[in-house]
């Protein structure tokens, strides 16, 4: 990367980012004290006062905020500044109970299309370029959020949002975008609407895409690489800390998410102790923001499971692709699997589609788990009986526990708009 494609943030040395975290950190602990009245009293019950912060390392000393915490101070109770500040509102729906409000000030909208401009252009995105964007628009944060980053880049934007695929197709036939930002189920989605349609996904003007808003393994880009021609990136963010553009993986290595550390401070840390764990350590990521006015976040646990590690690319040190939220973890008979692990193997297995859905149910006194797996348009009976075999003795050899498969007709799974869903509960009514 050429030295003038990199913002001033970016050309900071390791000392120099160092300094500007403390005095920003210093800065925004003071302000949610003053102005939260969950940071002050949270802050008084573990004894500290802003002060206390005289090095980064301070910080594991104040108290961390939870999903919860945001939700039991619904809708505004986090906010920092007057409402008349507040110039926009996200939300994220939540599967249970009462959404995540979430407040930008007129300086945060600022540094949020700054960041996301950041983004793509590590993407590889340039002035000029058409940038499709299928992220949902309205309260989550996908949409807007990659939209005003693509202008402040300077790109043209074309507001897709999520749905009406076969339009969608149109639209980038037509259009001729360069860029797509999406989740990557979508795109399988797309996939299969460019395949109807009768269109060679690889023969379009796409060139790159920002995947992200769920996880996703190195086998799902392998797979939509060599379907689109395209290169893949994964973009990742959260509506808590900003939306996208928190963390963003450089097209030049693809090695892992660089954080965008002179804005959100990260930390790793025991899921069950919430000890700070070294660099290199997989564990809960943590983030407190350095520069949020609207909503300062303290030590938010975003249940996201991954290790920093040393900067490449970039001054900042990356975060590994997350391997999934500790929400989604199923424990099967004592042994702990996360959906992308299915991922990996599914997308291995030749006969197989990228589709497939984890359904739980309990059998007696025991949960079983199949994998239902969508088989590969021309695979043959045989093939899909292999393949259901191949799966099943590859989550028992990988993971260590027993599961049904089921590889059913080309199809016949529900397709993602937005955010997959890949488990089905069915424990409940069983
Ligand atoms: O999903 C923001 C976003 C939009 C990120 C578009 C990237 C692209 P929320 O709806 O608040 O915000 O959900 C945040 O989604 O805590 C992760 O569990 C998951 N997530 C987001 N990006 C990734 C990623 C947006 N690249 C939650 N890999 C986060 C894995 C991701 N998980």
């Amino acid at each position: 990367m050429t030295e003038e494609l990199l913002d001033g943030g970016e050309r900071l040395g390791r000392e120099e980012l160092a300094a500007l975290q403390l005095e920003r950190l210093r800065a925004t602990l003071r302000h949610a004290y003053e102005n939260v009245d969950f940071h002050r009293r949270s802050f008084e019950a573990a004894g500290v006062t802003p002060e206390d912060c005289r090095t980064l390392a301070d910080l594991a000393r104040f108290p961390f905020t939870a999903k919860s915490d945001l939700r039991d101070h619904y809708p505004f109770g986090m906010f920092a500044v007057e409402q008349s500040g507040i110039r926009r509102i996200h939300a994220s729906s939540g599967t249970t109970g009462r959404p995540t409000v979430v407040g930008y000030t007129d300086g945060d909208l600022e540094v949020w299309a700054d960041v996301m401009a950041r983004s793509l252009r590590a993407a590889g995105v340039r002035p000029g370029h058409k940038v499709h964007v299928a992220y949902g628009y309205g309260l989550f944060t996908g949409g807007l959020g990659a939209h005003y980053g693509a202008e402040r880049l300077g790109c043209t934007v074309i507001p897709a949002s999520g749905g009406m695929t076969a339009r969608q197709v149109r639209l980038i036939l037509d259009f001729r975008p360069e860029v797509i930002m999406v989740t990557p189920s979508y795109m399988l989605t797309l996939l299969d609407e460019f395949e109807r349609q009768g269109v060679d996904p690889r023969s379009t003007s796409l060139k790159v895409g920002l995947f992200g808003a769920e996880p996703w393994t190195e086998e799902m880009r392998a797979e939509i690489e060599e379907r689109f021609a395209i290169d893949a990136v994964d973009i990742y963010g959260l509506s808590e800390v900003m939306g996208p553009g928190v963390a963003q993986e450089c097209v030049e290595t693809k090695d892992g998410l660089h954080v965008w550390e002179d804005h959100f401070y990260p930390e790793v840390v025991d899921p069950f102790t919430g000890e700070v764990l070294p660099d290199g350590e997989e564990g809960e990521l943590v983030f407190t923001s350095l520069t949020k006015e609207a909503m300062p976040v303290i030590r938010y646990r975003t249940r996201d499971l991954t290790r920093l590690l040393p900067g490449t690319a970039r001054v900042f040190r990356r975060m590994e692709k997350v391997t999934g939220r500790s929400d989604d973890m199923i424990v099967l008979r004592g042994v702990n699997l996360f959906p992308t692990q299915i991922e990996e193997i599914v997308l291995r297995t030749p006969a197989v589609a990228p589709h497939f859905q984890l359904r739980l149910t309990r059998e007696g006194r025991l949960d079983a788990l199949t994998v239902r797996a969508e088989a590969r348009p021309d695979a043959t009976a045989g093939q899909r009986a292999e393949a259901a075999r191949a799966v099943a003795a590859a989550v028992k050899d990988g993971i260590g526990v027993s599961v049904g498969v089921e590889v059913v007709d080309p199809g016949t799974l529900e397709r993602s708009v937005g955010k997959i869903r890949r488990i089905v509960d069915l424990r409940e009514s069983a």
